[in-house]
């Protein structure tokens, strides 16, 4: 297991509710990219990488396709997904889902679940 970040990823207040953004953080070894969702008081996040040809989702940085329907759609082919468990409801990889990553609020900041308490 790697170091996570110690540093929030982002400020609550940054965050609009129903926004869709983008924030890079370091998972292991790697520093990877990160689409953050808040729906209310809940912030989800997912890798930044698409199920159906491992693109990235958004059409330029932080740039993410929202449908009328709420739902996220890549960029790349136009799959969609729900926003609450990150599945692939229409488009190429229908049944597919996005890789969660756990995310918590505290103090106003979304962290990584399991960064250090500052
Ligand atoms: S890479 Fe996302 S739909 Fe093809």
């Amino acid at each position: 297991m790697g170091s996570l970040n110690v540093e929030p990823l982002l400020s609550l207040d940054g965050l609009a509710d129903g926004a869709l953004v983008e924030a890079e953080a370091r998972l292991g070894d790697d520093s990877e990219s990160l689409v953050i969702h808040r729906q209310g008081d809940v912030v989800r996040a997912w890798l930044n990488v698409c199920p159906h040809a491992g693109r990235r989702l958004d059409w330029a940085p932080g740039q993410f396709l929202k449908s009328r329907e709420g739902l996220l759609v890549c960029a790349a082919h136009g799959a969609s997904f729900e926003l609450e468990g990150g599945q692939c409801v229409a488009g190429p990889c229908r049944g597919d889902a996005l890789r969660a990553v756990a995310v918590e609020v505290r103090e106003g900041q979304v962290w990584l679940v399991g960064a250090a308490d500052a």
